[in-house]
């Protein structure tokens, strides 16, 4: 069972758009949020436990497994490992805040390519293979295997089949 912040900072102080301390601040998903609690709280348990961002899952908490991947600045990170010290000043990006108008490449290439099994993994594969494709627009098998999240139901062949499928709607592949 997922653990949870035993101690968690209340959602209704980070109000947004309030003239606080800059150090206390950072942007989720394009809107900016405050936090005076727990500088050592992962970002993790802000993420599910405070502002309820539950696609964002929590698998090891040890930074092994990938499920909790969000993009941090653009990069993939895992946010169990990130502090929330660690997190001020920085643009968060959830699996919750990837789809614009319509879905991103990534997510719909998974959806053509029928990807996820359980689904428990699935959010944190994604945040990976969008960080992954803005690095690496045409991907080997090596850089797809380089990702390293884990995927208990071994989803691993339709994962890599959507990655490159994602490149293919991206522009970065021709084929
Ligand atoms: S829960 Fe963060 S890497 Fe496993
Ligand atoms: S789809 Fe089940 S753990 Fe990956």
């Amino acid at each position: 069972m997922p653990k949870t912040n035993p101690d968690p900072t209340p959602a209704s102080p980070d109000k947004s758009g309030e003239a606080r301390a800059s150090t206390r601040q950072l942007t989720i998903n394009g809107k900016p949020y405050f936090h005076d609690g727990d500088a050592d709280m992962p970002l993790l348990w802000y993420l599910r436990d405070v502002l309820r961002l539950t696609g964002t899952k929590y698998g090891c908490g040890i930074g092994a497994c990938g499920a909790c991947t969000v993009l941090v600045d653009g990069k993939a990170a895992r946010a169990c490992q990130v502090t929330m010290a660690a997190a001020m000043g920085q643009h968060v990006t959830t699996i919750e805040g990837l789809e614009g108008d319509k879905l991103h490449p990534v997510q719909q290439a998974w959806i053509e390519h029928d990807v996820a099994q359980c689904g428990y993994c699935q959010a944190g594969q994604i945040m990976s293979a969008v960080d992954l494709l803005a690095r690496k627009p045409r991907p080997s098998d090596a850089d797809i295997a380089s990702i390293g999240n884990l995927c208990r139901c071994g989803t691993y062949p339709r994962i890599r089949s959507a990655i490159l499928r994602a490149a293919v709607l991206s522009g970065g592949a021709t084929s």
